[in-house]
Formats: structure tokens, sequence, C-alpha cells
């Protein structure tokens, strides 16, 4: 057999959103597309807003020499520019194109970051329920993730990371708004936290890096703000994309800045650009880079996940579902009426609705929704839901 055992592995530990979409290609070939509930994807469904395809067809027609060319590893100057200068206001600080770096969507962001930081057996705390493939992008570069639960309604649990800090510990992976759980972190909690990451870096003699993975933060519903990373913590990292807030996951678009102030920074920034081309990306895609420069206060038409988000809520509502109602993202992640998730997702699925279990997530006893589908859909699924709560109660 050619493939390592570490992969086959991965394979099966990765095997419950691929298990559901397969569930949910049977499902959709034995009984019509329209007849299944499929909450199982993250594929945003919003159309990139007007203004993408109108920049993109300008922009597609230049034919200057060059404009095809390899570029400098960490991406144009001025699309760092301009990009800086929108994080500027979300971060309130200066950010400059010096701190940014163009990557391959926020996974090939974060790659960058773990090749850059991670020494063999350093640890990265990633917080459950998490977003599944942290534990890949760590281990591609030796780390080791060590999980921390977040507390009933998701928020950090302080006192949980700090048990779980040690000299082994090389940064914490945190996403706000949140796959799979909608929370989004308070500027106070992010402001403790960095007060504890700093004490606990000088009391052990280490540097523990924070990391933001945040590509849901333009998408975010009933007023609320995701508040800036970079006043919580100085050894601080923003990751992003544009996978989400233009709807262009396909298009592998996405960038990262450093703390302005952040330690050791060209040592650092040297270091995320010569992972960026060794770990193959060479250079995030020169035409998307062009196109979002321009894009910068564009973003899809959030309203449509808003209405989406109160659809669900009153489906999950009436059905006697306990959950924390999402701020942000598109994912709801209600507790499972069975505490085996596995189990009433297996329910859920005998009324073709598909969903992933929390075990997927590092949290067992829930199970995420995804609601970026149709709002007919959401709304047709209610009665199912019902009968699956039912059926779960007469077990
Ligand atoms: C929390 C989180 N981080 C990172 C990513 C990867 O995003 P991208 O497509 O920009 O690589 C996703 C994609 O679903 C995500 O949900």
């Amino acid at each position: 057999m050619a493939v390592s055992d570490k992969m086959k592995i991965f394979a099966e530990k990765s095997s419950w959103i691929r298990k559901m979409f397969e569930e949910g290609a049977k499902m959709k070939a034995a009984h019509g597309a329209g007849s299944v509930f499929d909450f199982s994807l993250g594929n945003p469904d919003a159309p990139p807003p007007p203004e993408f395809n109108r920049v993109i067809q300008q922009i597609v027609r230049d034919t200057s020499p060059g404009v095809h060319a390899y570029m400098p590893n960490g991406g144009y100057p001025w699309v760092r520019e301009a990009i800086a200068a929108r994080m500027s206001i979300e971060q309130e600080m200066t950010i400059g194109q010096g701190d940014m770096v163009m990557t391959c969507g926020a996974a090939g962001g974060l790659n960058i970051v773990m090749k850059a930081l991670l020494d063999p057996g350093d640890e990265v705390l990633i917080l459950a329920p998490y977003f599944v493939e942290y534990g890949f992008y760590i281990d591609n570069h030796g780390g080791v993730s060590r999980t921390v639960a977040t507390d009933d309604e998701f928020n950090l649990d302080l006192p949980a990371i700090e048990a779980a800090l040690s000299d082994k510990t090389k940064a914490i992976i945190i996403n706000s708004p949140n796959n799979p759980c909608g929370q989004i972190y308070s500027q106070e909690s992010l402001a403790a936290l960095g007060k504890l990451l700093e004490h606990a870096s000088e009391k052990l003699g280490t540097t523990i890096y924070m990391i933001s993975d945040e590509p849901y933060r333009k998408i975010v519903f009933d007023g609320y703000e995701v508040p800036s990373i970079f006043t919580a913590y100085t050894n601080s990292i923003v990751v992003s994309s544009y996978s989400k807030d233009l709807s262009l996951p396909g298009e592998r678009i996405g960038y990262l800045a450093v703390h302005p102030e952040i330690e050791d920074k060209p040592q650092l920034l040297n270091a995320l650009t010569l992972a960026n081309r060794i770990l193959g990306f060479v250079n995030a895609p020169a035409l998307m880079q062009r196109v979002v420069a321009e894009l910068q206060d564009v973003c899809v038409d959030t309203s449509i996940y808003a209405r989406r988000k109160e659809i669900i809520c009153s489906v999950l509502r009436d059905a006697g579902f306990t959950f924390t109602e999402p701020k942000g993202a598109f994912y709801v992640f209600p507790k499972t009426p069975l505490a085996d998730d596995v189990k009433f997702v297996a329910l859920l699925q005998e009324e073709k609705i598909l969903t992933v279990p929390g075990i997927g997530f590092g949290s067992p006893g829930h199970m995420r929704i995804a609601f970026c589908v149709p709002e007919d859909v959401i709304a047709r699924s209610a009665e199912g839901f019902k009968r699956a709560v039912d059926k779960a109660h007469s077990l």
C-alpha cells in the first residue's frame, strides 16, 4: 500500500464531514436533491457581490507585461498596502504593508504560520469546539495540538487555558466568529486572554503567540462586532481570507498580518514569506490579489445569512433544542437531545436531514448545522427536526 500509515489514520479521523458528504450524495441520488436537507457543508452559497464581477472583468483585460509573472513571495506590496489600510481601522492601530503576507486562503495562512513557528513537539492550544483542520495543520509542521474546552456558551474559559499552558506551548489558535458555533469572543475576554498569555510567557520564559483565524469577521448578526486582536495582545497574528466574505473559497485568496510590534518581527516575516515559498504556495494567486485590492469595503449580502439564522433558530426552538444563538458565521451548534450525538445525527438522517456530529469538532453531545442553504430548505426541515427529537425522547 502506497499511502503512509499516518495518512490512513488522518483519513479515518477526518471522516465525519466526508461521511456525511457521501451519505448526502447517496440520499440525493436515491430521493432527489430537493427532498434532502443537507446542512453538512460550510460552503458559502451567497453569490459574490456584483462589485466582484465588475472588478474581475476589468482586471482580466489587463495585458501589461508581467501581470501573470512571479512576484515577491509575500505578495504585491500595493495589494498588501490596500489591505493594511482597512485592517488598520479594524485593529485600531497602523499596520504597514510590510506587516502582511498574501496567502492561499486562511488555510494556506495558518500552515505558513505553523511552519514558521513550530519546532517538533511544540504545543498549540485549540479551543473546542474547533475547526477540524487545525489538528492537521499543526501536525503538518511537527506540532502537537492540545484541546481546551470553552464554557457552556462557548466563551473563553481562561482558567482552563491557563491550566493547559506549559513551557512547550508555542501558540493558541482562536477563531471568532467561530466555526462551528458562531460565537464571537468579547473585547474583555480577549484582553484577559492577552494578559494571561503575557504573564505566562514571562513566567515560563517563552513567547506564546495568539493566532486569530478570522475568515468570518465580516459575517456578523444583530449588530455584533469582532473586536481588535492586536489591541489585546502584542505577540499576535491575524489570519483571514476572502473565502466567506466575498464567497470566493475556490479562488484560494487570503492574507495574514502580524502585530506591528510583534517580537523579532523581521525574522518572523522572513520565515513566513519563506514558508509561503517552500510549502509550494510560492505566492497567492496574482489575479485574485489584484481583484481583492479593489474590494476592501465590499462584502457579500450578510442579510442573506442573518435571515437564515433567524429561520434555523426558530426551527430549533420549536423542536425543543438547547443552543446558543450564533453571533456570526453561518453555523449553529445545538446540544443533541441524546448524549450520543452520532446516534442522534443518525435519527436526523432517517428524516433526510444531514448534520455533523459534535464529536468531529471536539465537542460530543452537540451537532453542527451549516445554514448556508436556501431559506425554503431550512423551513421545510422543521417537521423532520421535530420528529427526530420525538424519536430520541421515546428511546
Ligand atoms: C474557521 C475556519 N478557518 C479557516 C478556514 C479555511 O478558509 P480558506 O478557504 O480561506 O482557506 C475555514 C473554512 O471553512 C474555516 O471555517
